[in-house]
């Protein structure tokens, strides 16, 4: 069906409004949601995220958790004078990282700003077909998309074997955007002596140097890569509540 041009504008997106003595021009509702569904469009969630936001994510009781959605709040409401610019998820599956990842960037949408959603594993993928003449991926748009998406969600860094291409091709986007102050919004599941030894400890505990069962961020994506996110990204660390996934199979 085609659109009914609005009535307000009469399609033009602009609306003259008088304010006392003085007429000003006003951008008009129908442009305002034309922009965020089209944002929304560009963004790409995945599906199986597409519905998650702050409205359908609970505290499950937690009082950190609770704290977690507070804050970023906090951040969306500022956004984008904020500082650090980016958010970094650190904690164990299914604690509800990229469900509030999502949340933040459906949230920034609304307010009319860009974002783009890559799962890690994906982008490195698109990036390397790009180097493939018959994957019909044009070169090097994945990667440069990465780089100059207004705000890049980058969900769980590191979800991918460690080579000297992708520990490179990693620190060079974020390196760039650091250095652009371009906004990441990270989730990761690889544990990081930063945020307590805890989650170490406990895959040692299951038998084994930890580093051998499950490797650190640092180890994942280098030491570079790694300092530089922390630069550039508030940490959220995730309390221990479990896997949401099996609370709710319960
Ligand atoms: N606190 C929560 N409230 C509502 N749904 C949640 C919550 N935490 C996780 N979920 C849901 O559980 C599933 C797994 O969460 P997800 O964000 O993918 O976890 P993670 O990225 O930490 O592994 C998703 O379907 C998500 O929407
Ligand atoms: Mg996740
Ligand atoms: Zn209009």
């Amino acid at each position: 069906m085609a659109e009914a041009v609005c009535k307000l504008c009469g399609g033009v997106g602009w609306r003259i409004i008088q304010k006392d003595e003085l007429s000003a021009a006003e951008r008009c509702q129908c442009a305002v949601e034309n922009r965020a569904e089209s944002l929304t469009r560009r963004a790409r969630i995945p599906v199986n995220y597409a519905a998650d936001s702050f409205d359908n994510f609970s505290n499950r009781g937690s009082k950190d958790l609770a704290q977690i959605q507070i804050l970023l709040a906090g951040y969306c409401k500022e956004y984008p004078a904020v500082n650090p610019p980016g958010l970094l998820f650190i904690g164990e599956p299914g604690t509800g990282k990229t469900h509030l990842a999502v949340a933040v960037i459906r949230r920034l949408i609304e307010n009319g700003f860009e974002a783009v959603f890559f799962g890690y594993q994906q982008l490195l993928d698109r990036i390397r077909a790009g180097y493939d003449p018959l994957s019909g991926e044009s070169p090097r748009e994945a990667y440069q998309e990465a780089l100059e998406a207004d705000i890049l969600l980058l969900d769980d860094l590191g979800a991918h074997r460690v080579t000297d291409w992708v520990e490179d091709t990693v620190t060079s986007i974020i390196t760039y955007r650091c250095n652009e102050r371009k906004p990441i919004i990270a989730t990761t599941n690889c544990p990081d002596p930063d945020m307590g030894v805890s989650n170490i400890e406990r895959v040692a505990d299951a038998g084994g140097p930890a580093h051998l069962l499950h490797k650190t961020l640092a180890e994942k994506i280098g030491m570079r890569a790694r300092s530089r996110l922390f630069e550039m990204c508030q940490i959220i660390r995730m309390p221990k509540v479990g896997d949401f996934r099996q609370e709710r199979q319960r």
